[in-house]
Formats: structure tokens, sequence, C-alpha cells
């Protein structure tokens, strides 16, 4: 996710906010700025590149040599979300008058209104992003009269809607720096005789200072080298003691979690809302996927889907078949992306051809999309980097806005994934006029409560690090599952031996009598999915079969099922849902599951022997 670091104070800014960058490089970027006042200047510097921080440093170490020393300084590591990775998208952004700066992390959810306004008053825009708009908007409401740079900003505030961590410099001003907060993170380290740092992460602090403001939603904060003032929206004076933060460097990254995969985990809640935001609108029932807007025409003819994906990706795939079909009726294949070429297809321009990948640079997921369009097929991709390989090639997109995955064991990815696909196929039930209205309410509804259910299955946390305890000296582990959650559990099989190097097996629990059924004995566990569902008799037939084996149980299932005690105690409870969205929620428990099994045996979770994060070899 996007870095940001704002500094005020006597020490040479630009060698703070650089170094602060350099901290949170870990959060992966692809392009990166800085926004200044040299010592006596007025004129704002700045200074953009494209890729690694170190072109950024080699521009400024040049500028450093000629005298360059920014008393007020902003920084800022860009991860695409809105317009491709660029010189011009990347922050600080600048008004007209090139007389304010800004860096933003979160989304402005109104920046294409508030961008049409404000073009009409003669506002020109030279980026594709949306953090434009505020920057704009901010220089609007200083030529509008605001007094100074807080009330500009504050009124500015007023009128945007969506996510914020910003932080804003003017040459009016040249000793002021003002930041604010929604929804995303920003702190404020307090160093001596009014000197702060400004940084969406600790870890850029934490070298500096360990004492620390914290932020809240709509609050913010005016700096300058008399000291500081905190306010709200409505311009009310806030008083805030600074905490001490004692992180060290790595943890600050990981924020207290002991890996980036526990983080990526906890972050499932921020995640779907993330994927959801803009797109969603519960009440009227209707989901807006502006990337597919260029494909609109050619989804109401097209006869088939095939989705090609891997890994982990590809089952987000087998889930994704389920939910098109059930909402939109549209036949669907999913397939390997590595046996996309190889195998004989049918796949013509009357078929639709999803890949899904993470990383946008999975050789077999992109040389997938090259086929298909071979074949003459319309392409869309569901891809979490911005402006990565597969996000280019194909001919449309909807991207997942998870943030940059560290850990090699995808997780929060996956998730994101799976919402993404449930509103593509309530927009392509729409579309094809297969939903009844009432249905599609009902399924959003339920789509947009699952970040507070997801925080509910984070809860049960301690319960499944002591059910991994008891079982992490396992060989095997047998996963079942079935409809929806068939693929979930071959998703948890898969993430257990990646991290743990386990061997797991999952299965649709129907076939389990066909040939797994013979592993199964007293040292052998099985993993068994069994909500309240319309597959749970199904699914209990399985377990029984499993019992008579002797063969251990591990059961997910809805909570307040306590009938189900009486084949395990080994339990772990998730909250109901619309079944075709039980994956989401499902998939979380044996997350923690397989993090934790890892752990207790001492497993390198966060970079598991053999495995690349991406793979961009065939
Ligand atoms: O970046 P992608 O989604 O295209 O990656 C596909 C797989 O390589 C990936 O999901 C892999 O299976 C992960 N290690 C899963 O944790």
């Amino acid at each position: 996710m996007c870095g940001i670091v704002g500094y005020i104070g006597n020490k040479n800014g630009i060698d703070v906010v650089t170094r602060g960058l350099e901290r949170l490089e870990y959060r992966g970027y692809d392009s990166a700025g800085v926004a200044f006042f040299g010592v006596g200047q007025k004129r704002l510097q700045v200074i953009k590149t494209v890729g690694r921080l170190d072109a950024l440093k080699h521009i400024l170490a040049k500028q450093k040599k000629s005298g360059a020393f920014g008393t007020a300084v902003i920084g800022h590591t860009r991860w695409a979300t809105h317009g491709v990775p660029s010189k011009m998208n990347a922050h600080p952004h600048i008004g007209c008058k090139k007389e304010i700066a800004l860096v933003h992390n979160g989304i402005i959810e109104n920046s294409d209104a508030l961008r049409e306004a404000l073009s009409r008053e003669g506002h020109v825009f030279r980026s594709s992003t949306d953090t434009e708009a505020l920057v704009h908007l901010i220089e609007r409401m200083i030529s509008f009269g605001a007094l100074s740079l807080e009330d500009a900003v504050r009124q500015a505030l007023r009128h945007v809607r969506g996510t914020f961590g910003i932080v804003v410099i003017s040459s009016r001003w040249p000793n002021r720096v003002v930041a604010a907060r929604r929804g995303s993170p920003l702190l404020v380290g307090v160093g001596k005789k009014n000197e702060y740092i400004i940084a969406s992460d600790a870890s850029a602090i934490s070298e500096h200072t360990k004492r620390v403001i914290y932020l809240d939603d709509n609050e913010l904060i005016s700096l300058s080298s008399e000291g500081h003032r905190i306010f709200d929206i409505a311009n009310n004076t806030l008083f805030k003691n600074a905490s001490l933060i004692t992180w060290s460097q790595e943890e600050s990254q990981k924020e207290g979690f002991p890996h980036f995969m526990l983080k990526e985990i906890f972050a499932a809640p921020d995640v779907i809302e993330n994927a959801l935001r803009g797109r969603v609108l519960a009440k009227e029932g209707v989901v807006k996927l502006g990337g597919l807007e260029s494909v609109q025409k050619k989804l109401e003819w097209i006869k088939r889907i095939v989705i090609a994906a891997c890994g982990t990706s590809y089952y987000a795939g087998l889930i994704g078949k389920y939910l098109i079909e059930e909402m939109a009726k549209i036949p669907v294949d999913v397939v390997y992306g590595s046996e996309f070429r190889y195998a004989p297809s049918t796949v013509d321009r009357s078929a639709l051809v999803i890949v899904i990948s993470q990383s946008g640079e999975t050789a077999d997921t992109l040389e997938a999309a090259r086929e298909a369009k071979r074949r003459g097929a319309k392409t869309v991709g569901i891809v979490n980097v911005v402006g990565s390989s597969i996000a280019r090639e194909v001919h449309a997109g909807i991207y997942n806005h998870a943030g940059p995955e560290i850990a090699v064991a995808s997780t929060k990815a996956f998730i994101s994934q799976l919402v993404t696909l449930a509103m593509l196929a309530v927009f392509l039930g729409t579309e094809r006029k297969t939903l009844s209205d009432e249905k599609r309410k009902e399924f959003l509804k339920e789509l947009v409560a699952l970040p507070r259910k997801c925080r509910f299955v984070l809860k049960q946390d301690q319960v499944i690090k002591k059910i991994a305890k008891k079982f992490s000296a396992a060989q095997n582990f047998l996963f079942l599952g079935r409809k929806f959650n068939w693929p979930t559990a071959l998703e948890g099989a898969l993430k257990l031996k990646e991290i743990s190097y386990i061997h797991a097996e999952g299965y649709p629990a129907g076939e389990m009598k066909h040939g797994p059924i013979a592993l199964i004995d007293q040292h052998f566990p099985t993993v068994a999915i069994a909500l309240q569902d319309s597959v749970y008799e199904k699914i209990i037939s399985a377990i029984q079969e499993v019992r008579a084996r002797k063969g251990p149980i591990i059961g997910l299932v809805t909570a307040g099922d306590s009938a189900f005690q009486k084949y395990t105690k080994h339990i772990i409870a998730i909250p109901q849902t619309h079944e075709a969205l039980s994956p989401v929620l499902a998939v979380i428990p044996l997350q923690l599951f397989a993090y934790h099994i890892a752990c207790f045996r001492g497993a390198d979770v966060d970079k598991p022997r053999n495995l690349a994060k991406s793979v961009t070899v065939e």
C-alpha cells in the first residue's frame, strides 16, 4: 500500500523523508516522489520518479549538493490504484498554480464528480488519479478566501467521500504542514524543539522519536515551528497526548504481528471493504464495475466463460464458477493457466476469458490471456497489482484493491478475489436479467455484512491456535468440503502444505469414498467444512465415514450448530451468511490453522522454502 512521510523542523527534511520512505519500502510501491521548500525558497519543488527509490534518491543527492535543504517536506511511495504507475500519477500532486502539494493514501470515492465540477471552473488536471481532485479542491478553497492552509484543507475535506491520510504543504505558508485522516492510518512523531515527522506507518518514525500522536478519523493536525494544533472537521480544537512507541523497526512494519502472513489474514475485513468501496450500493441492489465498461456490450451475448489462473487464484476461480453459474446462468469452465494453451480448446470469440492473478505477473496466466486473445475471445483480468503485465494485457479488468501482499502464501488476496468474483457474478446476473431484484438485494446485503462477520471469525484465533497445537505433529491432512466450499478445502490444504510442509489433500467430500478413504486411520486428521447449508447432510455422511475409521476430525461449522459436538470436540464456528459467500468466512480459519501449525513446527512462515511470491517463468 502507499506510504506517506512528512517533515517539518530544523534538520534536513529531505534526508529524513527519504530515509522514512526507505523504511516503508516493504509495503511495496511502483513510484515515489517528494515536494519541499528549500531554506529561504518560496517556490515549491516537486521531484517524482517511477520504479525503485534509488532513482529518486539519486536526483535528490544532486539537489543536496546544490544546497537544497528542505525544512517542510512531504514524500510518498505509490502503489497504483487509480491510473497506471507513471511519473504523472506519482505523488505529490500539485494544484494549477503550483502553490500546493499533497500526498494521499486511500481512495477519494467522489473524485469523478469533483473533477468534473472543478474542471468546469477552469482547473486543469494532469494525472488520472483520484488524489488530484483533492489538491485542486484545496486550491479552490484558498482562491475563495480560506484564511489559512488548515482552513482550506478542512473545508475541502467536507466535500470529500472516501478514505484519506493526507499531508499538505503550500508556498503561501512555507513553514506549515497540515495533515488529516479518515480511514487511512496517519501518525505524527513529536521530536525535540517543535520538530515533527508524519507517517502512515510507525516504522518511518521510530528511529527519530518514540513519541507519537495517533490521529483518529476526521481529525486534522497543523504543524509549524511554533508547535501543533489538532482539530476536527467542524474546527473544534482537540487535545491529545503523545504515546510512546515500544516497537522495533521490524515490528512496526508488521504492526505488532509476528509475521506478515498473520497481519495479512487479519486485514480481511479492510480488504473486503476496499474491494466493495464505490462499487456496491446494497440498498439499491446495484453493482458498478467501471473497469468493465469497454466490454459491457459484449457481455450481453457471450455464450460461455472460461476462467484461467494458477494456485490460490485458480481455487478462487473454482468458487467464481459456482457464483457466476448461480447468479448469471452462464456456463463456466475453470482451467489452470499452465494448461490453457496446451489443452485442445473450444475458446473463440463467443467466450469471455477471465484471468485471475494477485501479482498480475504469473507467466502461465499471462500466456493464457494472450492465447485467449489470439483465439478471438474478450479477456477480463481480476488482478491486484495495478499496471502489472496481466492488467495491461487484458481488454478490461477489475482491480482487487487488497494492497500489497508480502507473505509468499496468498491470504488476503484470495479473500479479495472472492469478493470481486461475487460482485462480477451479480453484475453479469443483472446484465443477463437472471437475478430477481429481491435475490440481488438479499445477496448484496450479505456481501456488505462480510467485514463485520470476518471480525467475528478472527476472534476465534486462539481457539484455532489451540487446535493447531494439538495437531501440529500430524504428517498428513485431508480437507473436505462440498459445492461452494469444495475449493475452500483445496485452498486450506494448499495453505497448509505451502507453509508447514505437511502433506495435505483437499477433496470434494463426496469423492472421499472413491479413493482417499483408504488413507484414513487414527493418525490421519480430516478438516471438514460442515456448514449448515444445502449440502450439510452430505458432509455429515462423509464425516461419519471418517469416524468409522477412527480418523480425528476438526469441524468448521456454523455458529450455533451445537449438534456437531457429537462428531468431535475440535470445533471452529463461523457466522451464517449466504451460502455462495461462505468461502470468504470459511477460508480464514483454514489460513489461521495453517499459520499456527507452521509456527509450532518452526517453519519460516513468510518465506516458505522453494516458493516465490510471483512465478514469472512458465
Ligand atoms: O500472483 P498469482 O495470483 O497469479 O499467483 C498464482 C500462484 O502462484 C499463487 O496463488 C500461489 O499458489 C501462492 N503461493 C498461493 O499461496
